[in-house]
């Protein structure tokens, strides 16, 4: 069955010096129930995969190209990331769709480049304050995910996974209630159950948005909930680690 996953997403935080300590004190205790991943920034991949050294700590990479390669200045192509040992990319975030206006065309394009390098896709999905307030939470998140699995095919989510990210709850300490967040996630379930019974029950599904070691485990327990992408909360290793134990 599914088992638990916990990423943690350092977005633009970190330095060489952090992300060997970092990586150094979260191999040092075995996690063997619970897949651990960290998502540093590009330059510090490769020196998290020299210190990890072990299967203990799993890399992914926060974004990648939707192109395979050409002049794309600044760009990061999926080939270059399978190419020195990633395994896990993050697709879709929200800070991606806002601040360099990702559209779900693109996070399609995106997820199908990961997919066919054979990087394991995260495909993040959430609504907007204004998006839950005005009662479209399921429309967006429907579409968000529709998108995706009409242009890449069922095929290509047998490595995914998916994060509900609410972006309300990114950064702003407002974690979305257990309730709330399993209600989301019965949803997305249903949604890939829509398709196929057995990719629905396979998919994990992380939820997102101010988890921290002191709201872990009850988030966690919820049924649908398949573990966390945590990003403030990780940049600290003991606290990454906290939220991994709650995950076990
Ligand atoms: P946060 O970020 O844990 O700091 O809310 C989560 C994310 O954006 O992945």
């Amino acid at each position: 069955m599914r088992g638990m996953l916990v990423a943690g997403n350092w977005k633009m935080h970190g330095s060489m010096h952090s992300t060997r300590e970092w990586v150094a004190m979260v191999k040092a205790i075995s996690s063997p129930t619970c897949t651990r991943v960290m998502f540093p920034p590009f330059p510090y991949l490769s020196t998290a995969m020299q210190v990890a050294t072990s299967d203990e700590v799993a890399m992914g990479a926060q974004d990648l190209s939707q192109h395979a390669e050409g002049a794309y200045t600044g760009e990061v192509a999926a080939s270059m990331l399978q190419d020195i040992g990633v395994e896990y990319v993050l697709v879709g975030h929200s800070e991606r769709r806002q601040y360099h206006a990702e559209s779900d065309a693109v996070v399609a394009a995106k997820f199908l480049a990961a997919v066919s390098v054979g990087l394991r896709p995260v495909l993040c999905l959430g609504e907007t304050l204004e998006e839950r307030e005005a009662g479209r939470t399921e429309e967006v998140i429907r579409r968000q995910l529709g998108t995706v699995l009409d242009r890449c095919g069922l095929s290509a989510f047998s490595e995914a996974v998916i994060a509900y990210e609410p972006v309300w709850a990114i950064g702003t300490g407002h974690t979305a209630h257990p309730d709330q967040a399993q209600q989301i996630h019965a949803f997305i379930r249903s949604q890939l159950a829509g398709r196929d019974a057995k990719l629905a029950r396979m998919t994990r599904l992380l939820y997102g948005g101010s988890v921290k070691p002191d709201n872990a485990a009850e988030l966690f327990s919820e049924a649908d909930i398949d573990g966390g992408l945590v990003g403030g909360a990780s940049l600290q290793a003991v606290d990454f680690l906290a939220i991994c134990a709650a995950a076990s």
